[in-house]
């Protein structure tokens, strides 16, 4: 059989809201790696009595590579947990490429996002028929560097909702290439810090106020920021559920004749 790493969506923090799949395999795991900062330790409950536990924070990449290679070695499964969905920041990336290089097999297990668990806080869709139809998700540089034109400005112009991801630490100069990028002062914003946590914290504000804001909240990590002019938005309807429009399932009703 050989051994073999799942990389597993933990959620954004509420262990409830780990997958049925994420679950099972963490059961079925000898190894199990989390993170205690990032993953709720409720996640651990569901490893097998006799599983490896290894807590991530303090290892680097080589310290991974030797945990992989006895589980070549070992025939081992490894249950590898990420906070949200592995596909979104994740740095699954190099370890996918440390697997297919020693020759352990893997897969990745998706898991909901904190963008699902932050617009789930605010209870609002981030895509509103007529106002936003699209969603870009994006971070501000730090020392890890934006490749070229996937500045906050650039991105800013397009007047989209926007969820910015590992940028609450300098909230000044985010608000300014918001602005400078085309968004009205008024524009509605959104920080969910710690979405679905017990300490979630809800920010909503017009974003000329979003950094006071967030200084104010201390916020500066493990913070979702939401920007847009769909987070406002009221009074538009989807085609989906009008009356008026036909789909695979259910024809339009007919237009009421006038009197
Ligand atoms: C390294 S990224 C990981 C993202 C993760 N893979 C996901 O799908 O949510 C960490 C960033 O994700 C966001 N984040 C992760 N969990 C969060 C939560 N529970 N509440 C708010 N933001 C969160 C924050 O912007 C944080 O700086």
């Amino acid at each position: 059989m050989g051994g073999r790493v799942w990389f597993i969506g933990a959620g954004p923090g509420s262990p409830d809201l780990l997958t049925i799949r994420g679950a099972r395999l963490i059961g079925e795991a000898d190894v199990v790696i989390w993170a205690r900062s990032l993953v709720h330790e409720g996640v651990l409950e569901h490893a097998a009595p006799g599983a490896e536990v290894v807590e991530s924070t303090t290892i680097p990449l080589e310290g991974v590579r030797e945990l992989y290679e006895r589980a070549v070695d070992e025939e081992l499964k490894v249950a590898r947990v990420h906070s949200g969905d592995p596909s979104l920041y994740g740095a699954v990336l190099e370890q996918i490429e440390l697997c297919e290089e020693i020759g352990l097999g893997w897969e990745m297990v998706p898991g909901v996002s904190s963008l699902g668990a932050a617009a789930a806080a605010i209870g609002r869709e981030l895509t509103v028929p007529e106002v936003s139809q699209s969603v870009i998700l994006t971070r501000r540089a730090s020392r890890t560097p934006m490749p070229d034109g996937e500045d906050i400005r650039s991105f800013a112009e397009h007047g989209t909702t926007m969820a910015i991801f590992l940028s609450a630490a300098k909230p000044r100069a985010l608000q300014e290439d918001l602005m400078e990028g085309g968004y009205a002062p008024e524009t509605p914003c959104a920080v969910v810090y710690r979405a679905s946590w017990p300490d979630e914290q809800v920010i909503e504000c017009r974003l000329e106020e979003l950094a006071d804001r967030i200084r104010a909240a201390g916020f500066t990590r493990q913070a979702l920021i939401l920007v847009g002019p769909g987070l406002g938005a009221g009074g538009t309807r989807s085609h989906l559920y009008s009356p008026a429009f036909s789909h695979m399932f259910r024809k339009a009703e007919p237009a009421e004749k006038e009197a």
